[in-house]
């Protein structure tokens, strides 16, 4: 039978620290599991295959759940398998294995909610709340709980994340570079006929994009990278964790020294940029940058 569950997903900084306040908060601490979910091709919202070390079998979940930021519901199915191995050659063969989570999650319960602190291979430390229902509540009830642990164990809002760990770890250059080619393709530039597109993603795995807005005043035309910003502020996002700029007319565009320095408002020297089939960093692009260490 299909259930229902409310989640809300964040960075963790500083998972010891998480770990003591919920045991403050008076959680129980559930101890470590150790995870694998291998999820499918699927016609229809994500199917995975999730095995537990040191069980017996495993468990097919099937579920879906909106790309959101704040607290959303995911409706699921879950299934005992009884040979997960054999399942899962099977699923592989007829759907295709997608990618592999792998993550070492502690569990604690709390008033009906579990809080999972995750570390997942490939992506860093996590925090997620679940809150089960009927079991935490009404859906009232639920979102009250999630709130006041939101702000009991310091959860900022731009360490929210909007997409699962299977999203992240699938994040290379190709998403943003298909966004920004797509924006690309709305440029304005009767001027210079040089139309570029950007695409940057903000902390929460959304993808912001962008295209040059030109002006029969010349100095008044704004670059993508501009517009990729302003839509990414707009909804209200203030962190970037890559960059893509592709030009219809150059096969590898270097973002303008302004744009540099306004990505590197949002990003760091490590931060990624994809240009075109090439792949560089903010450090590299911008050495030396004018930082807020310059206004201390
Ligand atoms: N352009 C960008 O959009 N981004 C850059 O980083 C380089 C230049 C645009 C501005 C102008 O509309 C056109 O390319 C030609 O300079």
């Amino acid at each position: 039978m299909a259930q229902v569950n409310i989640e809300l997903k964040a960075r963790d900084p500083d998972p010891s620290e998480t770990a003591a306040r919920c045991l403050a908060l008076g959680a129980s601490d559930q101890g470590v599991l150790t995870q694998g979910d291998t999820y499918y091709a699927s016609r229809r919202g994500r199917l995975k295959l999730r095995v537990e070390e040191g069980a017996l079998g495993g468990e097919l979940i099937a579920y879906g759940r909106p790309d959101a930021r704040e607290a959303s519901e995911s409706r699921y199915v879950r299934a005992p398998v009884a040979a997960p191995d054999e399942l899962s050659e099977a699923l592989d063969a007829a759907l295709g294995t997608v990618v592999v989570v792998s993550k070492r999650r502690r569990l604690f319960l709390w008033e009906g909610v579990r809080i999972h602190l995750d570390e997942v291979d490939g992506l860093g430390s996590f925090i997620e709340f679940e809150a089960v229902l009927p079991g935490a509540g009404d859906l009232a009830a639920a979102r009250a709980k999630m709130e006041r642990l939101r702000t009991e164990l310091g959860v900022a809002d731009d360490a929210l994340v909007a997409v699962g760990y299977a999203d992240l770890l699938l994040d290379g250059p190709d998403a943003l570079l298909r966004a920004a080619d797509q924006a690309m393709r709305n440029a304005y530039a009767p001027y210079s006929e040089f139309k570029v597109g950007a695409a940057v993603r903000g902390a929460s795995g959304a993808i912001y994009a962008g295209a040059n807005v030109e002006n029969v005043a010349y100095p008044q035309g704004q670059c993508a990278e501009s517009s990729a910003l302003g839509a990414l502020v707009t909804a209200g996002e203030t962190a970037i964790t890559a960059v893509a700029v592709v030009a219809e007319r150059l096969e590898i565009c270097p973002p303008c020294g302004g744009c540099r320095q306004r990505l590197s408002e949002f990003g760091d020297a490590a931060t990624p940029v994809y240009l075109g089939p090439t792949a560089t960093t903010l450090g590299d692009l911008l050495p030396g940058a004018f930082d807020r260490g310059a206004l201390a």
